[in-house]
């Protein structure tokens, strides 16, 4: 089969387009043609070395298809299904998934949206219901606001109530931010983020922040949050936050989350909860995907470059 394959960690070019031995489904897998696969920042983490792998590898955390295959002793699916997954080895064209990582897509959802919403929707839903449990008349701060995750979190935590307060870079990022939720926009390319946050907020702060920039972002986070108040760091899109003393969380007796969505989903019944919860506020209309662009599988490094040069918005998909 064709699939990406990093031999070396490195820049983009470490994604190289390449035959690779088609996998078979072992015992509790199924085996996916994939139809739509997720670029997710994580997969530049993997390619850059950041999170290692053993090398070579296929990089990708997630994708859409049917099932071609399913193990021996597989019986929650069959041949034909449309599923989507989280996981790994999705720059494939096919890609062997533990049952526990797939789940069948509504019909009227394509692979395409499927695989834009799946990881960062749950990334984003569990962190707006379980990291920090947003309610009416919270606010609220995202950054990065118009990224992947960052649009789903500012149309989520909006849902639940809250004053969201989001930041870009761009004029262009601030209006599709503000479309998808956001009620006010911090242009920090020329404004102070802290100083506008305080404005708004009466000079309270936020009652959660959600900083998915990493280490550009933590301080301007920290001092975002109110007393009492929770702030999650979970990704590091500007670099891996410092190590930090616990004691600076003493002053406003503020909650620091570090989440990442597999421990979310660890068993069945965690899985099909927010699964469930996610596809129904897609059945309800709840939910805007945003995609931002669809590239070849063999144009991979080309998907990386463009997500980590911040010119992105909304989701980048591949396909075969
Ligand atoms: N913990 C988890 O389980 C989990 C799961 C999924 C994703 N994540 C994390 O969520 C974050 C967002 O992921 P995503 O895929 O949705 O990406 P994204 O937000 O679409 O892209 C990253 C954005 O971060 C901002 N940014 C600020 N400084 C940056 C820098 N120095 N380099 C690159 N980007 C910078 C940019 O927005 P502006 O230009 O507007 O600042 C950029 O568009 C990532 O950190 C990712 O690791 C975590």
């Amino acid at each position: 089969m064709k699939a990406i394959v990093v031999d070396k960690t490195g820049g983009p070019e470490a994604l190289q387009f390449k035959d690779s031995p088609k996998p078979k489904a072992e015992a509790g897998q199924i085996l996916v043609k994939n139809h739509a696969i997720g670029v997710n920042y994580i997969d530049t983490y993997h390619r850059k070395g950041i999170y290692p792998m053993p090398t070579p590898f296929i990089p990708g955390a997630e994708g859409a298809g049917e099932v071609v295959e399913v193990g021996p002793d597989v019986t929650d699916f069959k041949v034909g299904d449309r599923v989507a997954y989280t996981g790994s080895k999705s720059y494939a064209e096919f890609t062997p998934v533990p049952v526990l990582s797939a789940g069948k897509i509504p019909d009227n959802v394509s692979y395409s949206d499927a695989s834009a919403l799946l990881l960062q929707g749950l990334t984003a839903w569990t962190m707006v219901r379980d990291g920090y449990p947003v309610k009416k008349g919270d606010y609220v701060l995202v950054h990065a606001a118009a990224g992947g995750v960052g649009l789903l979190l500012c149309q989520m935590a909006n849902l639940l109530g809250a004053t969201v307060i989001g930041t870009v870079s761009n004029d262009e990022k601030a209006k599709l931010a503000k479309q998808n939720g956001a009620h006010h926009i911090i242009n920090y390319s020329h404004e102070d983020t802290v100083a506008r946050v305080q404005e708004l907020t009466n000079g309270q702060g936020c009652h959660a922040v959600l900083d998915g920039v990493g280490a550009s972002t933590f301080e301007t986070s920290l001092k975002s949050v109110r007393r009492l108040g929770t702030l999650i760091s979970f990704g590091n899109a500007s670099g891996v936050v410092p190590p930090i003393s616990i004691a600076i969380l003493g002053e406003k007796s503020i909650k620091l989350m570090r989440p990442r969505l597999y421990a979310y989903i660890a068993t069945k019944e965690e899985k099909d909860k927010w699964w469930g919860e996610l596809f129904q506020l897609l059945a309800d209309k709840k939910l805007n995907i945003q995609i931002y662009k669809t590239y070849k599988l063999e144009d991979a490094k080309t998907a990386h470059t463009d997500i980590e040069s911040r010119k992105t918005v909304g989701k980048l998909l591949l396909e075969l």
